[in-house]
Order: structure tokens, then C-alpha cells, then sequence
């Protein structure tokens, strides 16, 4: 069967699904590789380095199976084939639009925001490598913009104290940025509601602010914040916001509008000059003034609304997600699309086949029953058969 590599078309991406070495191990796996022409031309893969990888080139991409990074738009979904296997960043809840139709034409989607955390699944986990790539992007952000030193300086022109920057929201995301902050030298404070995040935090190299407020949810992710809860974070934050020279923003709660975390109160506490870079921008923004792909400032404060951060470093984002691609194909077959829907990653990250809809909120969001992808094992088919 044939994987098509589509190109990207949202406005401002760099990223491409596959990379020539992605598409040489698809290839030994027993694919057949195309791939629209230019793809990866702006994360600096040629169309020659596919073709030397084994691919074909095409203007009008047709297989089985199309992987890209991005979801389609309605438009796009037009020139999906009928009865296909898709695998991007599907977002269900934010595309809802785009899920219908992929459902009418029985695509089966793979959505790699539906990914299980689980040990099993970390080489497929594009959430953690693209958050990865965030979160080190926000904390260089923050040291660009920001018109003073990170480190600790002392020179013959005198000593510069090193910036106090917080963190707030410590996934995978926050820990890089508190790895980054620390290693370019700044003291570094962070903050989440979840209550592993404490020593996660901490071996990043982040001093952790406990404001006594903890909301865990399954999954290993965070729930929302009750309104009295919301309450007593914003106010307990005001000293740590105030006292911080840049924060930098990565709270997110699944399927949910980035919680706010930031007045404008609060950032009209902070000294002028101070830095706000908000992660969570494509989200809805941790703080109430972000604007997604713009710079506001405030009272003296500059608030960077970073929009789609992977896309700041399309070559290492664009190879760590196809990485993350080949891994998660095994699963769904070699060289065909068979895959062993019983599996724990298959059935998780599987949102939508054969015209139904598998995921549950989404299914909800939509209005239509939530199937199962699992088939019944054999036991279970021979236990219905017995009770008939
Ligand atoms: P995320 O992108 O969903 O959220 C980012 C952070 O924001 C989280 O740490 C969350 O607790 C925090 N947050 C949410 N609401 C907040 C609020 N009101 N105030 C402060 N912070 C708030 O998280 P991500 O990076 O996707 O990680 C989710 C979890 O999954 C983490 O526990 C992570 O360690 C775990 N994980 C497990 C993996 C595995 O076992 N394979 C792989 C990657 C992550």
C-alpha cells in the first residue's frame, strides 16, 4: 500500500510529516512512499532527498494512507481518499467540521493528540516531542526579547544579577523551558496543579512554588480549576508573578480553552520591563491579554502571544514528529494497513473508521453514539454465541 506525504497549508508552518530517513524505514517496512511535491521544502528537505529515499514525487497525492502534521481543511478533506487510513495533530474537538466529513467518506483517523501517556507509547508520543520543541522555544524567546541578561555576570562593568524567570504549567513543555532558562543561567521558580509536577520541576532545576492547590485528573493530566480554586490561585500568585522578570506560560488542560492564569491586574503588578511569553497562545492564552502571533505590551510589560512555537524550528520538529510517525505506523501494519485494533495505543489514538466515531467526547461533541474500536476477542464472541 501507499503512504502519501502531504504538504502543509496552514499559514505560517514549517513542519512536514516525513523526512527522507522517515520515508527510507516506511520503505523497508514494505510501504510504497509518495510525496507531494515541495513538502518538505521549508523544513529544508528537498524533493531530491525523498526521491534518493525511494519516493516518488506527486502533484496529487492519492494513498492509503496520508500522513501530514496539521489537519485538513474541508477542502482538503475533499481530496482525502474514501475508505483511508489519515495521522496528524487532528485536534477532534477544535475541527469538529473537518471530523464529520472525514467520518462521511470513512476515513480512519489517527490523531495523535489521543495518544496514551503510556510507557509503551513514548516513541510515538508527537505531543511530548513537539512540546519539547515548544518549551525550548519559549525559553529562548523569552532570552531574546528580554533587554537583559539571563546568567549571573560580574565583570569590570559591574554585576548583573541573573533574571528570576517562573514557570508556569510544568508538562513536557515547562520542563524544557525550565532546562533551557537554567542552562542559559537564570533562577528559575515553577508552578502547576499537578502534584507530580513538584518533582519533575525540581529536577529540571526549578525551585517549585506550592500554592496548595492540586487538581489531578486521569490520564496523568491536570482538570480544571473550580471557580473558588481559580480564586485562590490568582490571588496566592500575585507576589510570585510580581517579583518574576519573565514567565513564561505552557498550562493546558485537554480538550479544554487554556486556563487563565494572568490578569490584567496581575501584570500590571509586574515592574516595567518585564517579559510574558505565553506558550498556550493557540490554545486561548494563560494570561488574558495574549494575542496569538503578536507582541503586547502593557504598563511597561510585553506580553509574546507565541503562535504554533514547533514551527520556530521546523527541521528538528519536523524530524522528532516523523520519528514519532514511523513508530506509531508499525502498530496500524507493514506494508498494509492491519492493524490489531484490540491494542491498548491502536484503540486510544484511533478517533474515527468505517464511519463511526470512536473517541467519546468527540463523539458527544458531534452528537452521534461513541463505538468502540475494540473487536471482541474470540472468548467474548464465543460468550455471546453461549447466551444466545
Ligand atoms: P499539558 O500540555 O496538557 O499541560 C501542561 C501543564 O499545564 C501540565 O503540567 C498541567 O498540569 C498544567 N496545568 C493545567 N492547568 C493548570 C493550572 N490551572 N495552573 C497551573 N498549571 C496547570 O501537559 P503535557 O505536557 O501534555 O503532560 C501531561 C502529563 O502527561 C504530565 O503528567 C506528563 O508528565 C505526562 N506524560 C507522560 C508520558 C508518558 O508516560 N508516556 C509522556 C508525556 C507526558
Amino acid at each position: 500500500m501507499k503512504i502519501s506525504l502531504v504538504a502543509e497549508s496552514r499559514a505560517g508552518e514549517t513542519r512536514v510529516g516525513l523526512t527522507p530517513d522517515a520515508v527510507k524505514s516506511l520503505i523497508k517496512e514494505g510501504w510504497t512512499v509518495e510525496v507531494e511535491r515541495g513538502a518538505g521544502a521549508r523544513s529544508h528537505f528537498s524533493d531530491d532527498a525523498y526521491r534518493e529515499a525511494g519516493a516518488t514525487i506527486t502533484e496529487s497525492p492519492d494513498g492509503e494512507v496520508t500522513v501530514r502534521v496539521n489537519p485538513p481543511t474541508l477542502e482538503e478533506v475533499a481530496r482525502v481518499p474514501e475508505g483511508s487510513l489519515h495521522l496528524s495533530f487532528l485536534s477532534p474537538l477544535l475541527a469538529l467540521d473537518v471530523v464529520r466529513a472525514l467520518v462521511e467518506r470513512r476515513v480512519t483517523v489517527v490523531s495523535f493528540d489521543l495518544l496514551p501517556r503510556i510507557s509503551r507509547a513514548q516513541y510515538m508520543d508527537a505531543l511530548s516531542s513537539q512540546a519539547t520543541v515548544s518549551g525550548y522555544r519559549s525559553a529562548l524567546e523569552a532570552a531574546h526579547q528580554l533587554d537583559r541578561f539571563f546568567p549571573l555576570l560580574t565583570t569590570a562593568a559591574g554585576t548583573i544579577r541573573p533574571a528570576k524567570v517562573l514557570v508556569m504549567g510544568v508538562g513536557v513543555a515547562g520542563l524544557q523551558a525550565i532546562a533551557t532558562a537554567k542552562r542559559l543561567g537564570a533562577r528559575v521558580r515553577a508552578y502547576d496543579v499537578r502534584s507530580a509536577a513538584k518533582e519533575e520541576a525540581e529536577s529540571a532545576g526549578a525551585t517549585f512554588v506550592d500554592l496548595g492547590v492540586t487538581a489531578d485528573a486521569a490520564g496523568g493530566y491536570a482538570r480544571e480549576l473550580t471557580e473558588e480554586e481559580k480564586a485562590r490561585q490568582q490571588a496566592a500568585l500575585v507576589d510570585e508573578v510580581a517579583a518574576a522578570d519573565v514567565i513564561i506560560t505552557t498550562a493546558a488542560v485537554p480538550g479544554r480553552r487554556a486556563p487563565i492564569l494572568l490578569t490584567s491586574a496581575m501584570v500590571e503588578a509586574m515592574a516595567d520591563g518585564s517579559l510574558i511569553v505565553d506558550m498556550a497562545a493557540d490554545g486561548g492564552g494563560n494570561c488574558e491579554l495574549t494575542v496569538a502571533g503578536e507582541v503586547v505590551t502593557h504598563h511597561g510589560v510585553s506580553v509574546v502571544g507565541l503562535a504554533n512555537p514547533p514551527a520556530a524550528m521546523g527541521r528538528h520538529a519536523s524530524t522528532m514528529y516523523a520519528n514519532n510517525v514511523v513508530k506509531l505506523l508499525a502498530l496500524y501494519g507493514h506494508g498494509e494497513v492491519a492493524p490489531d485494533w484490540a491494542d491498548e495505543v491502536v484503540a486510544g489514538t484511533t478517533l474515527t473508521s468505517g464511519g463511526r466515531v470512536h473517541h467519546r467526547p468527540t463523539a458527544e461533541a458531534l452528537g452521534v453514539e461513541a463505538v468502540p474500536v475494540a473487536v471482541p476477542t474470540p472468548t467474548e464472541t464465543a460468550d455471546a454465541e453461549e447466551s444466545k
